[in-house]
């Protein structure tokens, strides 16, 4: 295959280790980047002996930064502070804001024709952030910035089949919306296989999707977030984003990306990838009214979100 340059930012984190692990693993990766702060050294000389094609090299601190994206096809940014319990996604907001505020303006400098898939929280807001800050140094392509909601889609084929009794790996279904709470939106009218479901099953699916990351820091009883799960989920929207870019047909998965499908300015729905990062952005079918009602009532939610991150970028 072609030469691919991944980079990952924030790869000595508990979502960026396994996410490099990951990203080493795959086929469609020829040079892989490893950028943090500290520790990155240390992660890309044990990863660099396995034996697999990708070439790894660590990179740290701000001073390395430009090297580690020069070249790069795709950079993934897990870089941030997790959720701790009590703390929602929106008390990330402040910290998590200014540290993707930064590395998008290196990545504007060293790699502005690549794909971007960010999975900082929250990601309602940070994916604005980085389209504002890409915008200001006038290197912005809305087709090739991503908010990564795979996590969400996973969730959602997890506990669908769960509650079928169903093999999961032949399971799917679009999550539209956003990546926090009620703007998380699993579409169980258009599952595959399709099942009978009860309105009191769809909402017990809905809020458990929507509540994953917070039974995640429940049960890791404040020692974090969700993280091989979640590098699971970057890795599998990466590796969709490579096949688009090698000119694979029919790659399509689920993203937080700008739209006009709905009169919210950013939002994940199914989209078509291809060479250029996004080739067509997916409407949502048919919905039901349990569907309708929800897109209603996160509307309000998400634009907040989105004006909170293209401000804190203005001001
Ligand atoms: N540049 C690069 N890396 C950074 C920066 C920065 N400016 N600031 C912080 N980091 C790194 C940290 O050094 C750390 O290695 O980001 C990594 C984050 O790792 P963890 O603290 O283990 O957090 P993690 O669980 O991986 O979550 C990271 O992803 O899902 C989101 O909500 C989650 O926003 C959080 C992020």
């Amino acid at each position: 295959g072609p030469k691919r340059k991944v980079a990952v930012l924030g790869a000595a984190g508990g979502i960026g280790q396994p996410l490099g692990l990951l990203m080493k693993l795959s086929p469609l990766v020829t040079d892989l980047a490893l950028f943090d702060i500290a520790g990155t050294p240390g992660v890309a000389c044990d990863l660099s002996h396995v034996n697999t094609q990708a070439k790894v090299e660590g990179f740290a601190g701000d001073g390395e930064l430009g090297k580690a994206l020069t070249g790069c096809d795709l950079v993934i940014i897990p870089a941030g502070v997790p959720r701790k319990p009590g703390m929602t996604r929106d008390d990330l907001f402040k910290i998590n804001a200014g540290i993707v505020k930064n590395l998008c303006k290196a990545i504007a400098e060293h790699c502005p024709k690549a794909l971007v898939n960010i999975i900082s929280n929250p990601v309602n807001s940070t994916v604005p952030i980085a389209a504002e800050v890409f915008k200001q140094a006038g290197t912005y392509d809305k087709a090739k910035l991503f908010g990564v909601t795979t996590l969400d889609v996973v969730r959602a084929r997890t506990f669908y089949a769960a509650k079928k009794g169903i093999p999961v790996e032949g399971v799917d279904l679009p999550v539209v919306g956003g990546h926090a709470g009620i703007t998380i939106l699993p579409l169980f009218s258009q599952a595959t296989p399709k099942m009978d479901m009860t309105e009191k099953e769809i909402d017990t699916l809905t809020k458990r999707t929507q509540d994953g990351g917070t039974e995640v820091v429940q049960a890791k009883a404040g020692k974090g977030s969700a993280t091989l799960s979640m590098a699971y989920a970057g890795a599998l929207f990466a590796e969709a984003c490579l096949k688009g870019l090698n000119g694979q047909k029919n790659v399509i998965e689920c993203s937080y990306v700008e739209s006009t499908i709905t009169d919210i300015p950013f939002f994940s729905s199914k989209v078509r990838l291809g060479p250029k990062g996004i080739a067509e952005v997916l409407g949502l079918g048919k919905l039901t009214a349990y569907e309708k009602k929800a897109l209603d009532a996160m509307a309000k939610e998400l634009k907040a979100s989105i004006r909170n991150g293209i401000e804190f970028v203005k001001k």
